[in-house]
């Protein structure tokens, strides 16, 4: 093995690694491996970035949730009322029968916004999130 290289063993659902590996096979990946490491590499980076973010930002906060899930839109709606003091906006559309997508204008103060994706990020049900900063507020 290479010098370096440590070999991990993951455990995933069927459905997620059929996914995966329709993707990278679209995207012309000659390996797996090389596929899940551009990914940690994305993952990283992306929480490196939000994390450099500070101060006043305004920004879209874009959540895919399972509403078959019990609880998630109750728990979805409770955090954005006790987040309300940075959410200007709310989007929601009934996606198909089991998913819904929402999209939140956030705009304030990035410690707050990161609460607010952690909150969001942690709730069961919810499949996947995406933050995105629009523009510095001037
Ligand atoms: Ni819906």
């Amino acid at each position: 093995m290479e010098e370096g290289i440590t070999r991990i063993g993951v455990s995933l659902p069927k459905n997620l690694l059929e996914e995966f590996d329709a993707i990278i096979k679209v995207r012309g990946y000659s390996s797996r491996s090389e596929a899940i490491r551009d990914a940690i590499r994305g993952y990283i980076s992306e929480y490196k970035w939000l994390e450099s973010e500070k101060g006043e930002v305004i920004g879209v906060l874009v959540i895919l949730y399972d509403h078959t899930i019990k609880g998630v839109s109750d728990a979805l709606i409770s955090i954005q009322h006790s987040f309300s003091d940075i959410i200007s906006s709310d989007m929601h559309l009934h996606l198909r029968e089991d998913q819904c997508l929402e999209v939140i204008v956030v705009k304030g103060n990035m410690e707050e916004i990161k609460n607010l994706v952690d909150k969001i990020s942690a709730t069961r049900g919810v499949l996947s999130h995406k933050m995105i900063t629009a523009q510095k507020k001037i």
